[in-house]
């Protein structure tokens, strides 16, 4: 949950950004090929998508409809005008909903950084699994502990799984792994400095201390314990 004060740092954090995650394009062109239709008449659907920008590019290439559901609502024209570039605006819709009200499934679901929607790993698999069309698949982007953190690590970030433990998250949930990898630590650091250049863009003494803060938390603190992973599971 983002302290009030703080939301602006968050909006002008994303604003810049092409993914708000640690997601580099090669990575983005590979989950896009992974995550193409098993069959017809296929539909996306993309819970807390932020700008959309991988929904968006999954329904430009497979041909496919889609639905991008988002609680800010300005993320909604991001979407729109990038729809309208790639040609598809009649295909994407955009949705300034809570995530927790949508009940439509669909048959290609994404949910990259956006767990806490349902309040974590093991209850946004549970609320993802019955949205997932049987025989469909689901784009899971989560965080999780690469090593032990140290105590102010899990101060910032909570409770959270390693790999392993994440991945049989997923099967108890009803889905299958068909691919696991996570994010490297090049596409951490970048995701981190453009995070942080659009706090700086802001120019004031207060958003350079935030900005200040979230560097040394990430480079004396979280670098390489906090691990992104991607993994798209099947609806068993
Ligand atoms: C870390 S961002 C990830 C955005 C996007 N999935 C991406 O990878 O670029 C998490 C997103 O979840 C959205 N969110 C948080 N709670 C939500 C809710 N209850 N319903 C819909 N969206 C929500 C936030 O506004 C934010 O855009």
């Amino acid at each position: 949950m983002v302290d009030q004060d703080l939301r602006p740092f968050f909006a002008a954090a994303s604003a810049g950004l092409t993914f708000n995650a640690p997601l580099g394009e090669a990575r983005a062109a590979d989950l896009v090929r992974r995550l193409a239709p098993d069959g017809p008449h296929w539909r996306a659907l993309d819970l807390g998508c932020g700008n959309g920008e991988l929904l968006l590019r999954l329904c430009h290439a497979h041909g496919i409809d889609g639905d991008g559901v988002e609680r800010e609502a300005a993320d909604g024209e991001r979407v729109r005008r990038r729809a309208a570039e790639l040609g598809i605006a009649d295909r994407v819709g955009f949705h300034a909903a809570d995530a927790t009200t949508w009940d439509r499934p669909a048959e290609l679901v994404v949910n990259v950084g956006a767990s806490h929607i349902w309040g974590g790993t093991e209850q946004a698999l549970a609320a993802l699994r019955p949205l997932t069309a049987p025989g469909g698949k689901l784009l899971f982007g989560e965080g999780f502990y690469r090593t032990e953190p140290t105590a102010q690590v899990r101060e910032i970030f909570g409770d959270m799984t390693d790999l392993a433990s994440l991945a049989r998250l997923a099967v108890a949930a009803g889905f299958r792994t068909t691919h696991v990898a996570e994010s490297t630590l090049g596409e951490w650091d970048d995701f981190e400095s453009d995070w942080r250049a659009g706090i700086e863009a802001l120019g004031t003494p207060h958003a350079r201390a935030f900005a200040d803060r979230r560097r040394d938390e990430y480079l004396g603190g979280y670098r390489g314990t906090l691990g992104f992973a991607w993994l798209v599971l099947t609806a068993a």
